[in-house]
């Protein structure tokens, strides 16, 4: 007889561990051993959360090489089935060789499951019929459980999935992060009600009231944002460095229908607007994804939007300065440009309306469409065509965490008739849909990478651009890792031209993200290392750094409801007079979207950040020493962006690596 050594790692998390029995056969090259019950186990044949349990298998002659173990979970009497999640198994053989099998899946059901050695294998790498059997064998049963689905025509496809409960338990919030995520939607909200803001569809009596809701979570920024909001200084840093960074060009010509001259612009000097565009100083921020969309009535009122226009100018202290403001995109005589010449308040108006008008682009443009709902995409067309086995599984599988759950919770209570979000801002569903779907025109590949992103747009030369700088450091990190470990396993460009699985997974986000619409320049299939290389640090790009930045400010600018508002009562004032709190949000309005961007904002609990693979997936030495680099290389990135930001007068943190989360969680 040989004895195999079998040791089964538990993962810690809350309620991983199992009363049932488990069951484990090996298989190998040349046989398979007999099921064997997991004995080491505490009292009545538990196996806790953390655990590590050791027992022996033994076979009359070796089974060669490892290829996979089976393990079923059983019933124990009369106890109820009961899930697991194993963390992995290692194995020693007779030989002396250890063996690796990564797991990281909840075992709910008393079926068979497999799972292949820790050595990544691509498609072209097995040469075993068994590992061959089972690598199709799991992509046919993924397809039948992450299915696609269309949520509106001519947006990315999204799971099917009627609720989180109808999702695979592989992709579910781990218990703790599920108890405070229902903890903090529920204690927000009864904090609210209680206080009687909800369902108060009273206008402010003054601006300064607003401080009645915002006394309880302030933060840093919000009380900045909060004194400073009026700034024009202030409504220009945020094109750079708030919430959406996204939507700000360089102005080489101006818009037809923005035909600012130079008599109506001082340009802090002599020169002229021509001059200045000639010399990279003028800017321009143009909302038209959002003209005419449809709109809705709140509390009975009918709400505004609108599609502005916004030039900018650097002055000479590095300052980004509005210089005219045209808030709908035809001209016309109710439609001015509005200047900072104006009255005080015509002019803070139109500054509001502009911002209010960020609120929609940037939550369903930026964040919904860009962040949340491509990394969807990718999270769907991974699980649906690359098997645990193969590399860029196992590069991926942990930005693609809690994705799927958050967007189904985000399609039931967000965006949906009466979701927090929907129900609070000026575009009714059919208006949003709109939005998302003009804005996938400029959702190109180029723009998704954020060193071409800057160049199209022409932003390489702007100071304090935080975003900028921090996200191409963090670009290039990314990249070298990935090329570090991609490289690794691919040695030729033909190698990733032969790759069925890797090229269908393009195909898939190709077909399923982009509408197969070729002229995103998103790429059907790939041919090169390096366009992989690219594309794969794209992917990771989108789901940590681009989703941290346009995420987790929210709250920092948006809790001071005037410098965000989620909708405006009233159109722009085109006589002076119009009281601005009779314009803004009413109390309700401003206490739900407060409650919506504190939520949005929140620290995640169970928190992963960006480089950290808490799951071992890789078990080669190239990879997991690629992994540590890159730990260290962010860890250094962290550091720099602290210290340049104690000397910054507003810190811009959404870029430290260790704030960010490996993928959308949130
Ligand atoms: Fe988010």
């Amino acid at each position: 007889m040989v004895d195999y050594k079998v040791t089964v790692f538990t993962t810690e998390q809350i309620s991983a561990g199992t009363f049932n029995n488990v069951f484990i056969k090996l298989v190998g090259t040349d046989g398979e051993s007999e099921s064997e019950k997991l004995k080491d186990t505490s009292f009545l044949g538990h196996i806790p959360a953390g655990s590590v349990c050791n027992f022996t298998i033994s076979c009359p002659v070796s089974i060669g090489e490892l290829l996979l173990i089976e393990i079923q979970k059983q019933n124990f009497l009369w106890l109820i089935r009961n899930a697991w999640l194993p963390a992995k198994v290692k194995v020693q053989s007779p030989e002396g060789k250890t063996y690796t099998f990564p797991i990281y899946r909840w075992i709910t059901d008393d079926k068979v499951h497999r799972f292949r050695e820790g050595k990544a294998l691509r498609v072209f790498d097995e040469t075993h019929h068994l590992g061959k059997f089972n690598r199709k064998k799991e992509l046919r049963m993924r397809e039948e459980v992450y299915c696609w689905d269309v949520y509106a025509e001519g947006i990315p496809h999204t799971i099917k999935a009627d609720n989180t409960s109808s999702l695979p338990p592989e992709v579910h919030f781990s218990f703790t992060k599920d108890i405070v995520f229902r903890w903090n939607i529920l204690t927000r909200g009864v904090q609210m009600r209680l206080r009687g803001y909800y369902g108060n569809k009273k206008n402010w009596n003054d601006i300064d009231d607003i401080n009645h809701v915002f006394w309880s979570k302030r933060t840093a920024i919000s009380d900045y944002v909060q004194k400073h909001w009026k700034e024009d200084a202030f409504f220009g840093y945020q094109f750079l460095n708030g919430v959406n960074p996204m939507l700000i060009r360089r102005c080489t010509a101006l818009p037809e229908n923005f035909r600012v001259t130079d008599e109506m612009v001082s340009l802090h000097g002599q020169c002229s607007l021509e001059d200045e565009m000639k010399e990279g100083n003028i800017f321009l921020c143009n909302y038209k994804c959002l003209d005419e969309v449809e709109l809705q009535e709140i509390d009975g009122k009918k709400q505004y939007l609108m599609a502005p226009l916004v030039l900018l100018h650097k002055i000479p202290d590095n300052k980004l300065m509005p210089i005219a403001i045209r808030l709908k995109q035809t001209p016309a005589d109710d439609n001015p440009i509005f200047l900072p010449t104006d009255s005080e308040y015509d002019w803070l108006m139109a500054k509001m309306f502009v911002r209010s008008a960020n609120f929609h682009e940037h939550e369903y443009s930026v964040h919904l469409l860009r962040t949340h709902l491509l990394a969807e995409v990718f999270a769907v067309s991974l699980l649906r065509n690359v098997p645990m086995v193969h590399p860029l599984y196992k590069l991926l599988k942990l930005h693609t965490r809690y994705t799927l759950q958050i967007n189904v919770l985000a399609r039931l209570h967000l965006i949906s008739e009466g979701g927090v979000l929907s129900e609070n801002s000026a575009c009714n569903r059919e208006g949003m849909i709109t939005i998302l779907k003009r804005s996938m025109s400029t959702m190109t590949y180029s723009s998704l990478c954020i060193p071409d992103d800057i160049a199209e747009r022409g932003l390489g030369a702007v100071p304090n651009f935080y975003y900028r700088d921090d996200g191409l450091r963090l670009w290039d990190i990314i990249h070298s890792f990935v090329q570090r470990v991609l490289s690794y396993y691919y040695k030729n460009d033909d190698e990733v031209q032969r790759d069925t699985e890797l090229q269908k997974w393009i195909l898939d986000i190709f077909e399923h993200g982009f509408l197969s619409q070729a002229g995103t320049g998103i790429p059907e299939k790939l041919s090169t290392i390096h366009e992989l290389v690219k594309y794969v640090t794209m992917v990771i790009f989108t789901c940590s750094a681009q989703h941290a930045a346009v995420n987790d400010g929210q709250y920092d600018y948006g809790a001071w409801m005037p410098n965000t508002p989620t909708t405006m009562q009233l159109p722009p004032p085109t006589t002076k007079g119009t009281t601005m709190v009779e314009t803004i949000p009413n109390i309700s309005t401003t206490v739900k979207g407060m409650v919506a961007m504190w939520l949005l904002s929140q620290p995640p609990s169970d928190f992963v950040a960006l480089g950290d693979y808490p799951e071992e997936h890789f078990n080669e030495k190239d990879p997991c020493e690629a992994i540590k680099d890159f730990q260290h290389e962010l860890k250094k990135l962290s550091a720099e962006i602290r210290v340049r930001n104690t000397s910054l007068e507003i810190p811009y943190t959404y870029m430290d690596p260790t704030e960010m989360e490996n993928s959308v969680t949130i």
